[in-house]
């Protein structure tokens, strides 16, 4: 099967969401790390919790918020999880942070080549569009991507069909013609439960998943994506 186009995961795979630890370490030395940990996991909880979640009368992802939303209420648990007193100032800074998250370095160089070799490049993302915007200029990934997919029409976060469903839509290929390319292992997962071909970007040198099913690559840094589109 020739891989046509290739489909980023942003945050945690484009952008470092543990970037913002820094400033944490500043504001509250010696919980910095621990903050950025609880607030990324229970972010992704809180996404999972909005999608399954309905009533007798109201069907799953009634309690869908935009991602935007879900990060703020996600930092403060994670400040009330472990004492820190956050006023508004802080919590500002913290989201004004997560805003402008820096890029893995190789990335920028990555998108180049990509875009060099003529093969389309895009985001599917939990973010909401205005989060997704702002991260793609400041970070200058604008004229790298040719789609920047928010999920937010479909009022569920990814791993719900309908989100990984927009991929195959807007780039007019078939899930398996996409490589999806995600560093969090559970996206890598369910992406290619959906159908695409997916390359897990294990920065961390994580355990891989046990739920018998594998990504279809596994790699270490985003270069390894290159290898997938080889120069003719
Ligand atoms: C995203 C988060 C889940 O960008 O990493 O979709």
């Amino acid at each position: 099967m020739k891989l046509r186009a290739v489909l980023f995961d942003a945050y945690g795979t484009l952008f470092d969401v543990h970037s913002v630890a820094l400033l944490a370490e500043q504001l509250w030395p010696g919980q910095g790390q621990s903050l950025s940990q609880l607030w990324r996991d229970k972010q992704i909880e809180y996404t999972r919790l909005v999608s399954m979640s309905g009533s007798h009368d109201k069907p799953a992802g009634a309690h869908y918020r935009p991602f935007w939303e879900i990060t703020r209420a996600a930092l403060r648990w994670a400040a009330a999880r472990l004492g820190l007193a956050m006023d508004m100032a802080s919590e500002e800074r913290l989201m004004n942070q997560y805003r402008h998250l820096s890029a893995f370095p190789e990335n920028r160089e990555v998108l180049a080549e990509l875009k060099q070799r003529r093969i389309p490049a895009a985001i599917l993302s939990n973010g909401d569009p205005d989060m997704l915007g702002v991260a793609v200029k400041s970070a200058g990934f604008a004229d790298l991507l040719q789609h920047v997919i928010s999920v937010h029409p479909t009022r569920r976060f990814k791993t719900d069909p309908a989100a990984y469903a927009l991929g195959p839509a807007t780039l007019g290929l078939t899930a398996r013609e996409i490589l999806f390319v995600s560093s969090n292992a559970w996206d890598a997962i369910g992406a290619t439960w959906f159908g695409y071909t997916t390359l897990w970007v294990n920065r961390s040198g994580a355990p891989p998943e046990q739920l018998d099913t594998q990504p279809s690559h596994s790699g270490r840094s985003l270069r390894d994506v290159l290898a997938h589109f080889p120069v003719h």
